[in-house]
């Protein structure tokens, strides 16, 4: 197994080097992805990442919206997802057309839309946003103005609790995020009692209502290094439990639920990125004039909120 494992990051490494790739990883792969990536992080990490990296090609260990998201970023790069299935249900559940028409119902309304989008989506809106920046691109814009936030549900009642901002929702969901229940966290709670929670925007209500924490990847990464605390329980996918412990030994970090496995995420795998990287497969293309129109709603988001 060792063996086998060893023998499979010597490849990437050699392969890396040979394709002159960066290899960056989603705080939910698994663990084994996560320590073998260049660069390991939240969603406007990974877009500030890709923006900037002067390697050729970009290995993009995630899902698909993310792929999409440094390929339209880094025009010139060969960016590659190296399974083609692994995409995102909550990014699918808009499509352009029905932003359109959405649009159309409220003409004049800016949009927002959360990175987990089409590139298609991404191109129709004003300013794309993360779990990170979602607040500051709501609150950066004129007071007056009618917002449309798309497709989260529940990141968007989020932010318009904490902007005080009356937005327009559309009912998209993560799949993976609404497993988290009620119930997985009073049991948590009764269990560690001392334990911060942490949720993570895209669970549903009830559940952000029983948390300490509401916080992006990201965000969930910096309070625990800044913190005293020894016991969290974590409330998002759990690939960042691995993240999370890395970077804090000694402190526990506990999953709400065990049902907040993401399988798209966890379709990557070493040996898919040894695959990936010998046969340059699967790269992922934006047409020019979509990419140019999603860019700005991204270059909005990268440029006026630059993230941590
Ligand atoms: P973060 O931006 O917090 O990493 O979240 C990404 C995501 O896809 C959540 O489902």
């Amino acid at each position: 197994m060792f063996v086998l494992d060893d023998s499979l990051i010597d490849k990437i490494q050699q392969l890396k080097k040979q394709r002159r790739a960066v290899i960056l990883a989603h705080n939910y792969q698994s663990g084994e992805v996560q320590d073998i990536a260049d660069f390991t992080g939240d969603s406007l990490g990974l877009s500030i990442e890709a923006s900037r990296t002067d390697a050729e090609v970009i290995v993009f260990c995630g899902v698909k919206f993310m792929a999409e998201t440094a390929a339209i970023l880094s025009p010139k790069k060969t960016v590659l997802l190296p399974d083609k299935h692994a995409g995102c249900p909550l990014a699918d559940m808009i499509n352009a057309e029905q932003l359109i028409e959405l649009k159309q119902k409220h003409a004049g309304a800016v949009v927002v839309c959360y990175v987990n989008s089409t590139a298609e989506v991404k191109a129709e809106s004003d300013y794309c946003c993360t779990s990170s920046n979602a607040v500051e691109v709501v609150n950066s814009i004129a007071t007056g103005k009618e917002i449309i936030f798309v497709p989260d549900q529940h990141l968007g009642r989020h932010v318009a609790e904490r902007t005080g901002r009356e937005l327009i929702l559309w009912p998209g969901y993560c799949i993976t995020h609404i497993q988290i229940s009620v119930e997985d966290i009073e049991k948590a709670r009764g269990k560690y009692p001392e334990a911060v929670v942490m949720a993570h925007p895209e669970c549903s209500e009830s559940v952000k209502a029983l948390a300490d924490e509401l916080l992006s990847t990201g965000q969930m990464l910096e309070f625990a290094r800044n913190s005293s605390v020894k016991q969290f329980v974590i409330a998002t996918e759990n690939g960042i439990i691995h993240a999370l412990k890395k970077a804090n030994p000694g402190v526990e970090f506990i999953g709400a639920s065990e049902k907040a496995t993401c399988p798209n995420m966890k379709k990557i795998t070493l040996e898919k990125i040894v695959w990936s990287l010998e046969d340059m497969q699967y790269p992922i293309t934006v047409a020019e004039d979509i990419s140019n129109k999603a860019r700005k709603a991204l270059d909005r988001m990268v440029e006026v909120l630059p993230g941590k």
